[in-house]
C-alpha cells in the first residue's frame, strides 16, 4: 500500500456523550436504575475524524462548538489525535452538541442528540475554510450538522475535484437533490438505506435492489454497513460483493459505523483499486470498537489492527 497519507476533511458534529448502561432499554413511562454512567468524546463527525487520524489519515475538521467547557475539552481531544482544528469555531450563546446514549446488556443502544452548535454552521464559515477542503483527497459529511453546511462543503469539494463521502446518519427520509448530486460515495447502514429508498430490506435481493435505486439517483459507489454481517459494496457498472464482519462479542456498538467510515477512508486509494482491502480494514477496526464501551474511547489505533 502507498505510503502517502490520505488527506481527509470532515465537516461534522462534535458531541459530549453521556452513556448510561442499563440491563434493558427503558419502556415508555418506566423508571429504571443504571449500572454505570460515564462521559466521553462523541459526535459522528468527531468520531470519524479520530478513526481516520488513528489509522494513518491526515485529518482537518470543520465544525462548531458552544462557548462552554465541554466544547473546549472536545476540541482538545481532537488535537490530541493530531487533527487540524483551526476549522472549528466556538460560537457564543449556544451549547456544544451532546448525546445521551443508553446501552443495554445485549450491546444495543438508543441515542438522543441535542444539536446545539453543530446545527449553526454558516456558509461563510465553510467558505472561509475552503483551503482545507481544496487540499483534501476526501471530504466526509454526516447528518448531524445543518444540511446547508454539507451542501456548501460538497459544492466547494466538487469544484476542486475532491471526492465526497456522505454517511446519511441519523437517517433522513428526504435528502436534498443537490446533496445527492454532489455525493460520490454513500455509506449508510441498513436502516438508513431503507429510509432513503422507502422500502424494507429483508433479504439479499432487496438489499441489492435498494443499492441499485441509489445508483439510479446518480451515486457511483454505495457501501452498506450491515452490523454483525459486515459490509456490502457496489460500484456502478463495476464490482460488488459482501465483506463479512469478524466474529466477536459486541458489548457497545456506539461509533462502530464511525470507526468503519474513518478507517476505510484513511486506507482507500483515490483510484479505488484497494476497495476490498479498505473495507476489510474498516471491518477489523469496527470489530474492536464494538468490544469496548464509549465512542472515542473505543476507537482503535493502527497498531491494534492486524491485517494478515
Ligand atoms: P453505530 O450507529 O452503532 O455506530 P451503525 O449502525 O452505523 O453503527 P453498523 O452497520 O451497525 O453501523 O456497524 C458498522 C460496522 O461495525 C459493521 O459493518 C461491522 O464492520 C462492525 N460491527 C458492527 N456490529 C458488529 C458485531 N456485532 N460484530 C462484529 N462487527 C460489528
Ligand atoms: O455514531 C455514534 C455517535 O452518534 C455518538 O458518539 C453520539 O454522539 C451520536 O452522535
Amino acid at each position: 500500500m502507498g505510503a502517502k497519507k490520505k488527506k481527509i476533511t470532515i465537516i461534522g458534529s462534535i458531541n459530549l456523550d453521556t452513556t448510561i448502561r442499563t440491563e434493558q432499554l427503558p419502556k415508555p413511562g418506566e423508571t429504571i436504575h443504571s449500572k454505570e454512567m460515564f462521559t466521553s468524546g462523541g459526535g459522528k463527525g468527531a468520531n470519524q475524524a479520530i478513526a481516520a487520524a488513528r489509522n494513518g489519515g491526515n485529518v482537518n475538521f470543520i465544525g462548531a462548538v458552544g462557548n462552554d467547557n465541554s466544547g473546549k475539552a472536545l476540541v482538545e481531544l481532537l488535537g490530541q489525535d493530531k487533527i487540524e482544528t483551526k476549522g472549528i469555531k466556538q460560537l457564543e450563546s449556544t451549547r456544544t452538541g451532546s448525546a445521551y446514549v443508553n446501552v443495554n446488556d445485549e450491546g444495543e443502544n438508543s441515542i438522543i442528540i441535542y444539536g446545539g452548535a453543530n446545527q449553526l454552521i454558516t456558509d461563510e464559515h465553510i467558505i472561509e475554510m475552503n483551503n482545507l477542503i481544496e487540499e483534501s483527497d476526501y471530504v466526509i459529511a454526516q447528518f448531524e450538522t445543518n444540511l446547508s453546511s454539507i451542501e456548501k462543503t460538497f459544492e466547494i469539494a466538487k469544484e476542486m475535484g475532491v471526492t465526497t463521502i456522505l454517511n446519511p446518519a441519523p437517517a433522513k427520509r428526504v435528502i436534498p437533490k443537490n446533496i445527492i448530486q454532489l455525493t460520490d460515495i454513500l455509506i449508510p447502514n441498513e436502516t438508513e438505506l431503507e429510509t432513503i429508498v422507502g422500502s424494507k430490506i429483508t433479504n439479499e435481493a432487496e438489499l441489492i435492489k435498494s443499492v441499485h435505486a441509489i445508483h439510479e439517483m446518480g451515486i457511483k459507489i454505495v457501501i452498506v454497513t450491515l452490523g454483525s454481517k459486515g459490509v456490502f459494496y457496489s460500484i456502478y457498472n463495476g464490482d460488488s460483493g459482501f465483506v463479512p464482519a469478524l466474529k466477536v462479542k459486541a458489548i457497545d456498538t456506539t461509533a462502530a459505523g464511525d470507526t468503519f467510515i474513518g478507517t476505510f477512508a484513511a486506507k482507500l486509494r483515490s483510484d479505488l483499486s484497494n476497495i476490498n482491502d479498505a473495507i476489510a480494514y474498516g471491518n477489523r477496526a469496527a470489530s474492536l470498537t464494538v468490544q469496548r464501551y464509549g465512542a472515542q474511547t473505543s476507537i482503535p489505533y493502527k497498531s491494534e489492527i492486524n491485517m494478515e
